[in-house]
């Protein structure tokens, strides 16, 4: 396990990781020292992100901490920034025929590997396609598994009928790399959409325009054949999405109604 313990030298006994250790692996010793036993660790680092004297020992976390000694990261965007961002997400469905180079997909994944997860589980996989003759043939086979199946509106099937015949692509918009992400764990549902949701996020800061597809997830899901010999997956498929230059710009974000919310007091 990475967490080994705690550096004596350096620890001053602020006890800070034993209240903020959600697996409740620090306890107190009979001479009131904060000390590390494990009981059931999940690798979440807090201890090693809140102690304020560098003092927790570990190995193995696969990643280096960041430091907050030259900025304090809740400060570093106001809300209204946010929200301006945040508005002008969309769901682009119109793209460059250009590829994106592979360091910038690589900070796209680095960026979603920082979402949480439950139980901080890291199983998420990701496999990526790139050339264009792979995506047209995993539209065409996704078309086939969609088009007159009765899990889909029939009112999208005619769509897609339609736009297929028209020789346009209604499933990867001509998008330059489709994504899709996987693993045997159904858990990892929920992790994949917070994930993928991160990672579009930090798309938008690149320049590259994203959109989430349940059609092509849902033909993966639902054809075996297609999710093992063409998209290469053995386990299961959380979610699918497109990345690409945008070919499109929003002069202002569309409206969206408020959440109902009831205050129960
Ligand atoms: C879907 C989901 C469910 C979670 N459920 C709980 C929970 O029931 N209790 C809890 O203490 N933390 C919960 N968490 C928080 C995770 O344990 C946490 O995200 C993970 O340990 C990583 O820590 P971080 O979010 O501080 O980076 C949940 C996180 C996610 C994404
Ligand atoms: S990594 Fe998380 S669960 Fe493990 S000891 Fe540290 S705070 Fe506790
Ligand atoms: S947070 Fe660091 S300094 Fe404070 S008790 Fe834990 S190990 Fe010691």
């Amino acid at each position: 396990m990475p967490i080994k313990g705690i550096d004596t030298e350096k620890c001053t006994n602020c006890q800070q990781c034993l209240q903020d250790c959600p697996s409740f692996n620090f306890r107190l010793s009979d001479d009131n020292q904060v000390v590390f036993f494990q009981v059931g660790c999940v690798q979440c680092g807090h201890c090693i992100a809140i102690c304020p004297e560098d003092a927790i020992l570990y190995e193995g976390m696969k990643d280096e901490p960041l430091s907050f000694e030259d900025v304090d990261p809740t400060s570093l965007i106001s809300y209204d920034t946010f929200l301006k961002f945040i508005r002008g997400k969309r769901s682009i469905r119109q793209y460059k025929k250009k590829k994106i180079p592979n360091e910038i997909i690589d900070k796209i994944m680095y960026v979603m590997r920082y979402a949480p997860t439950g139980g901080n589980i890291r199983g998420l996989r990701c496999n990526i396609i790139s050339d264009d003759e792979q995506i047209k043939a995993l539209s065409e086979a996704v078309l086939d598994t969609l088009i007159g199946n009765p899990a889909i509106p029939e009112n999208y099937s005619l769509m897609l009928k339609r736009k297929r015949k028209q020789g346009l692509d209604p499933i990867f918009y001509g998008a330059s790399h489709v994504m899709i992400f996987h693993s045997p764990n159904p858990m990892d549902l929920v992790n994949s959409v917070i994930a993928i949701t991160h990672g579009l996020l930090s798309a938008q800061t690149l320049g590259i325009g994203s959109c989430w597809l349940y059609l092509a997830q849902r033909a993966l899901i639902d054809n075996k054949d297609l999710r093992k010999n063409v998209a290469k997956i053995n386990g299961r498929v959380h979610g699918v999405f497109v990345l690409g230059y945008p070919a499109v710009k929003y002069a202002r974000g569309p409206p969206r109604p408020k959440i109902r919310t009831k205050k129960l007091n």
